[in-house]
């Protein structure tokens, strides 16, 4: 078995900022509201037109990883990308990777697992570098969210949660002999809660021609749905219940954590997590400020800032975990 080394990191948002007060143009809320329930003061949402897709800016933040890693296109052995904003109902984002990266025609997975999804691609490629199949696999969460959102009153207890954005990874074969890798893996769903996070419309179920030919004008299911407490509750459940698992399988505790990295889903959540789990402040890495909810970006986005800011270290335990519709929640225990 090989082991696994984060090499290089990257991120990439749109330029436009979206203040919460720019948001009381197109609904009925404030400022006050979301910094206090979510702790989100901005984030960044593409401007129509400005050729930020999911795929493009997934390859922005891919090609800062591949240099930071001292690689090119041409030494990225696979591509596994998460998102639950595809361009494309299909194909896949990652084969559109690809294509702009310049690869050589390497496999690309596309992960489907929503806010849980970089947890589950990186451990996706974990396996596939500990086996030894590959060498150097490029792991990207890339989302734009805000162009499917309910941007009236209607929709306002979702739409003012949401980010565009993306953030990559390039895990590599540790020929170090040093001890980075990826300790171990956690992940989980439970289906039977796949309605209380979803968007139901297209799906084979409702396909496009239902919505274009006798759709009921009342029926908004082709927006996202949450059911906001509901997922609050499982959430500060869950993280925790992901991270101990992770934590007791390397018999570890949450103190010996140099920085845990979760997925930015509220600044509550993340906060309840930090208290449950007996942390310090400089323990948790926090920027849903910045960002809002950027989905399966918001790990490698988070996780890219960390170490440009020099909180990362080679060596540190790092604690990635994620939970969200599905349910499908986990955690990657990293030795960086
Ligand atoms: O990322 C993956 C998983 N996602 C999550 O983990 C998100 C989990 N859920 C949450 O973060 C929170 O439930 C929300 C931030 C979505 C909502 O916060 P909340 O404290 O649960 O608020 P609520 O839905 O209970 O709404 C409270 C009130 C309601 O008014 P009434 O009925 O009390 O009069 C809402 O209509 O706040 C109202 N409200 C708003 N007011 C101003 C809902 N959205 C807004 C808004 N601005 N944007």
């Amino acid at each position: 078995m090989y082991k696994s080394k984060i090499t290089g990191l990257g991120m990439y948002v749109p330029e436009r900022i979206v203040k919460n007060d720019e948001l009381t143009q197109y609904m009925d809320t404030n400022d006050a509201w979301i910094r206090e329930r979510t702790g989100i003061e901005e984030r960044h949402w593409v401007n129509p037109g400005d050729g930020n897709t999911t795929s493009k800016m997934g390859t922005e933040a891919a090609k800062i990883a591949i240099e930071r890693a001292g690689l090119t296109p041409q030494d990225i052995d696979m591509i596994v990308f998460a998102t639950l904003s595809p361009d494309y109902y299909f194909p896949g984002s990652g084969v559109l990777v690809q294509e702009q990266l310049g690869c050589n025609t390497i496999p690309a997975l596309d992960v489907r697992n929503q806010c849980s999804g970089f947890v589950y691609a990186l451990a996706t490629a974990d396996q596939f570098i500990k086996t030894g199949m590959y060498k150097n696999i490029l792991v990207i969460g890339s989302e734009v969210q805000s162009t499917g959102l309910d941007l009236s009153t209607r929709g306002r207890g979702i739409a003012v949660i949401f980010g565009d954005g993306a953030g990559a990874l390039v895990l590599s074969r540790n020929e170090d002999n040093d001890d980075s890798d990826i300790l171990s893996n956690h992940l989980h769903s439970e289906g039977k809660y796949a309605k209380e996070l979803t968007n139901l419309v297209p799906g084979g179920i409702h396909p496009p021609r239902e919505l274009v030919e006798e759709w009921p004008i009342d029926d908004l299911s082709y927006y996202p749905y949450m059911n906001g407490n509901f997922v609050f509750k499982h959430a500060v459940v869950r993280f925790p219940e992901a991270i101990m698992e992770g934590l007791q399988a390397n018999n570890l505790t949450p103190q010996d954590i140099n920085l845990l990295v979760p997925h930015q889903a509220n600044l509550r959540i993340s906060q309840f997590v930090q208290k449950r789990l007996g942390m310090k402040d400089e323990q948790i890495m926090n920027n849903i400020q910045k960002y809002g909810n950027t989905t399966a970006a918001s790990i490698p986005i988070a996780l890219t800032e960390a170490w440009e800011q020099g909180r990362i270290k080679r060596g540190d335990l790092v604690v990635l975990a994620a939970f969200g519709s599905g349910f499908t929640w986990g955690s990657n225990i990293i030795r960086f």
